[in-house]
């Protein structure tokens, strides 16, 4: 699997993450080994998961995930060749929802002990805390790299006018600021004013702001839960627009060009952005997990890389 480089961090990553959601409560422990081990084999060394997987699954209650990929790792030996990401923000069990810098220093903890590693590659806040101070959040995210509990730290489910604030506050103190992004986005644009609250899509400020700061985006649910190929997940409603047919239209063509499936073209469309977007997928069995892989094959023209931009009815103007 391809390597890009994170951010401006120097660290190299795979062009692809695996998410873990639902690793430990949908999906069994030995599923997941499974998964994960194919994801491996075929070259991929980013895991992303969070504190709270999957405390919105029935059968979970939040760290089911960080402790099916600790034993995981545990069990393979695998630590040093991996980046692991993991995310602080959402409340579960206990644990008290925000951005207090007393429950990230704690939840850093946990963490480190349910995945059984002595550091966090990558730390997300998960979602934006409207009450806490910017500069408390920070400061225990820069506390935690001066420890040597993680490396690096990201942002989630924010607005693009609070990162500028972050990295100004980052600047002024000689801190570190969110490395990089990761939110909602697919190759489908949700209508406009689409509200997926906590959740932040990815759309145009966000990009340019991005791209100007060399922050990797990474996009999550982008096969939209397999919606592109399965008859029995229609397309989410905040994603039913004027655009949609058009944009369904072309991302069928080009993948019966290619002969691939939609997931495919979805993922590859990502990763051939410039700069890439970093999509973090999942899969429920190893089936779907090959198909998805496949994506890794997909070689895509430039004339079809922009007919994909350009379907629909605003050229490359909103948000993805
Ligand atoms: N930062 C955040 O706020 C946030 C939010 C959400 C997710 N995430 C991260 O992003 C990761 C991916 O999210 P996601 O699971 O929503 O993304 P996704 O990749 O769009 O959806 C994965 C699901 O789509 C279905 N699917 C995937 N490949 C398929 C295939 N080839 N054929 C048929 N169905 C297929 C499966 O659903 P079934 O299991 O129903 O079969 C699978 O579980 C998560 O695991 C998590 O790590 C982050």
């Amino acid at each position: 699997m391809k390597k890009i480089q994170l951010s401006q961090t120097g660290v190299e990553v795979s062009c692809l993450a695996l998410g873990t959601l639902r690793f430990g409560t949908r999906n069994t422990y030995d599923e997941a080994a499974r998964l994960m081990d194919m994801y491996v084999e075929a070259g991929g060394n980013f895991i992303d998961t969070a504190n709270a997987y999957d405390r919105w699954c029935s059968q979970g209650k939040g760290g089911e995930s960080e402790v099916t990929i600790g034993r995981w790792l545990r069990e393979r030996g695998l630590r040093d060749r991996l980046f692991i990401a993991t995310k602080v923000g959402f409340g579960y069990q206990d644990v008290a929802d925000g951005l207090a810098a007393a429950t990230i220093i704690s939840e850093c903890e946990n963490s480190l002990r349910k995945l059984g590693t002595d550091r966090i590659d990558l730390f997300y806040a998960h979602k934006d805390d409207p009450n806490i101070p910017l500069e408390e959040t920070l400061s225990a995210f820069n506390k935690l790299i001066a420890d040597g509990k993680i490396r690096f730290f990201g942002a989630s489910n924010y607005l693009p006018w609070r990162l500028a604030d972050a990295d100004a506050i980052a600047a002024r103190k000689g801190w570190q600021s969110f490395a990089c992004v990761e939110q909602r986005g697919t190759y489908l644009r949700p209508n406009p004013g689409a509200n997926f609250s906590p959740q932040q899509i990815i759309d145009r400020n966000l990009m340019t702001y991005c791209d100007a700061r060399g922050k990797t985006i990474l996009p999550y649910t982008p096969l939209l839960r397999g919606a592109y190929i399965r008859s029995d997940r229609p397309i989410p409603s905040p994603y039913r627009g004027p655009d949609t047919d058009l944009r369904l239209a072309v991302l069928h063509e080009v993948t019966r060009e290619l002969g691939a499936n939609a997931n495919q073209v979805v993922l590859a469309w990502m990763m051939y952005r410039q700069p890439p977007f970093l999509p973090v997928f999942s899969a429920r069995n190893p089936k779907q997990m090959q198909e998805n892989l496949g994506a890794l094959d997909i070689t895509l023209s430039a004339e079809q890389i922009e007919r994909l931009d350009r379907a629909g009815n605003c050229v490359n103007d909103e948000p993805v």
